[in-house]
């Protein structure tokens, strides 16, 4: 029991003076990303992919959302929309194969001149799946992305106003049938009995 408890304390030291060795110059702390649900990338820890596996996937476009709260959204800004410390990175990444290169370029080399961290590495230290994760969730807030999203209401809007203009059409049909059936009856009897009336006199 005291064994124990001094082992978790001694871990946890060790995992705080890592942490701030390696981050001493971003001055950020990374977040492990929990990439359960996600298939795996092979040597994910060794080969850096060039493009995001995950693209569209709903599940690491959630883990992704967390991820980018946790590890980007104090210097890119919550949702990503940023202040302006950072760019802006629904502008600033191109859907796509152009923007996951931007993207992999800086998860392997973060931005750093002339000694200062502006951008920490992630590669190695945050799980590789975790960072295209993120990456996944930022295709969902792209600039370019809100035209799907915006086109997707239209076409609703669009069906729904055709079934409204089939239905008013297909009543007015009804009714005009029904309008005409009826006098047409109406009047055909009069006629009938009319004529036939002076023609019995
Ligand atoms: C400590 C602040 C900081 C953190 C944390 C940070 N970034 Fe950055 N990031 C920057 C800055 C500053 C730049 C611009 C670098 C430059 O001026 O060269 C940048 C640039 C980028 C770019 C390139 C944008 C372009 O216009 O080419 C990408 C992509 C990016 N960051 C993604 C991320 C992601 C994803 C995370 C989280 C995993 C993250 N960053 C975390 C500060 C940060």
């Amino acid at each position: 029991m005291q064994g124990k408890l001094i082992l978790t304390r001694i871990c946890g030291a060790f995992l705080l003076a890592s942490t701030m060795q390696v981050w001493a110059h971003g001055d950020v702390t990374p977040q492990p990303i929990d990439i359960t649900g996600l298939e795996p990338i092979k040597d994910s820890d060794t080969v850096f992919v060039d493009t995001n596996p995950y693209s569209g996937n709903e599940k690491a476009i959630e883990i992704g959302k967390h991820a980018f709260a946790q590890n980007c959204a104090r210097c890119h800004g919550i949702d990503a929309i940023s202040g302006g410390i950072a760019p802006d990175l629904r502008e600033k990444l191109p859907l796509g194969a152009e923007g996951d290169e931007i993207f992999k370029e800086r998860m392997v080399n973060g931005a750093i001149r002339n000694g200062v961290t502006y951008m920490p590495k992630f590669e190695g230290i945050v799980k590789q799946e975790g960072l295209w994760a993120i990456r996944s969730w930022l295709e969902t807030v792209s600039v370019d992305a809100p035209a799907k999203t915006a086109a997707a209401p239209a076409t609703t809007t669009a069906s729904a106003a055709s079934t409204e203009t089939a239905a008013p059409a297909a009543s007015t049909a009804t009714s005009t049938t029904s309008t005409a059936a009826t006098p047409a009856t109406t009047t055909t009897a009069p006629a009938v009995t009319d004529p036939a009336k002076p023609a019995t006199n």
